[in-house]
């Protein structure tokens, strides 16, 4: 009830700072104005997925933006296996060591995402030489060997580790990745164990999307509660937190925070996102697709005021969730940095024009989180 009585007491001024802002016309943020991470971390950590421009150089307004409003960071893409460990023999270390030391150099806390996932797996990983699935034995000692350089080489840098991601379907049952299919349900407390023996302080997450569905919550309590008494360390469950202007309900995701606190772990949200476009997925599978249409790219020049306007206050109502569960919560990151960084402007369909973030193409910062902000600071 309070939720909605902010939401309607901010709809007015939003209205009219977003007219402006879809104009990109709108007064830049007055630098002594607090960054985000001033307001609120000391709730929680506020972070944001970075990618490889803001960290080498090439992106400056991004990365001036990332330090001056976040104080947590985590890799999109440049700790995943194809990325890091491209060849079985070969590690790429330079995208990753930039974003470790671009951590170091600011103060911000570095996650890293993700060491076991089906998706963005280095194709090398889980076959042959001749592309049939590897034994189990090979799988277990190629996991080990991955997790152990990947955690070994940032031990002490990187705070926690995501060490499974999106192992559960929506229906509660466990995805049929290379993984699962070779070794079974023990590959998720296998890498929990690779990853604790590599670097025995990090944290250590499991993460997924579409965690407010109740059959995948339930299995998560019941997977992270079966981790804990068999001894393993596991610190907190990662809510991606990709939504959508239908999806997910604010009282599902709610008893998701709840559920998912009541196995003792903290609960973070680790990829947030909002599209404002029409919703072809309620998921985040990467290898989801849907062909162009133009229709359901709708607002290539900028959003109508009326959808900005309510795309402003679903962000209010999550974000307050989150203060409200601020004891649970220990991290809520941002999936990109501005809306041009976004992987919703190709995700599911490519060559949308997306505007899911806290900061828009000119990175300004959007009127949801101007208001959140005047009204927390003191
Ligand atoms: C996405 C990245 O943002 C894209 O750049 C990439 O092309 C595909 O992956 N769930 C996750 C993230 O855990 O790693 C995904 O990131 C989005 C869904």
């Amino acid at each position: 009830m309070t939720k909605r009585i902010l939401g309607n007491l901010v709809f007015a001024p939003l209205a009219a700072l977003t007219l402006t802002a879809c104009a990109s016309t709108s007064a830049p943020t007055a630098t002594d104005e607090p960054g985000i991470k001033d307001v609120f971390g000391d709730r929680f950590l506020v972070g944001t997925a970075v990618n490889v421009n803001q960290m080498n150089g090439t992106d400056t307004a991004g990365a001036d933006v990332v330090k001056r409003h976040f104080n947590a960071i985590v890799a999109e893409n440049c700790m995943k296996s194809e990325e890091i460990h491209p060849e079985k023999d070969r590690y790429n270390w330079t995208d990753a060591d930039r974003l470790v030391s671009f951590g170091e150099e600011n103060g911000i806390t570095v996650t890293g995402h993700c060491l076991i996932w089906h998706s963005q797996l280095a194709p090398w990983f889980a076959v042959d030489d001749a592309g049939n699935p590897v034994s189990a034995d090979t799988l277990r000692q190629r996991m080990k060997d991955h997790i152990y350089t990947v955690v070994g080489r940032y031990k002490g840098k990187i705070k926690g580790w995501d060490v499974v991601n999106e192992a559960i379907l929506e229906d509660g049952s466990y995805r049929h990745s290379p993984f699962y299919e070779i070794l079974g349900e023990e590959f998720i407390p296998l890498a929990f164990q690779y990853a604790h023996e590599a670097d025995p302080d990090a944290e250590l997450y499991i993460n997924d999307y579409a965690m407010n569905m109740p059959a995948k919550r339930d299995r998560y309590v019941a997977l992270v509660n079966d981790l804990k008494a068999r001894g393993l360390r596991v610190d907190a469950i990662g809510m991606q937190g990709h939504m959508g202007m239908d999806y997910p309900e604010l009282d599902e995701f709610e008893k998701s925070i709840e559920a998912f606190a009541s196995t003792g772990c903290d609960v973070m949200i680790t990829e947030w996102d909002m599209s404002a476009l029409p919703t072809l997925n309620r998921g985040a599978n990467v290898g989801d697709h849907v062909d162009y249409a133009k229709e359901l790219n709708p607002y290539p020049d900028g959003l109508p005021e009326d959808v900005a306007a309510e795309w402003n206050r679903r962000m209010t109502d999550f974000f307050e969730l989150f203060l409200k569960h601020s004891d649970k919560i220990s991290r809520v990151t941002l999936w990109g940095v501005s809306d041009g960084d976004s992987w919703k402007n190709d995700w599911p369909m490519k060559g949308r024009k997306e505007y899911p973030l806290i900061f828009d193409r000119n990175h300004e910062m959007k009127p949801f989180m101007q208001q959140l902000i005047e009204k927390y600071k003191s």
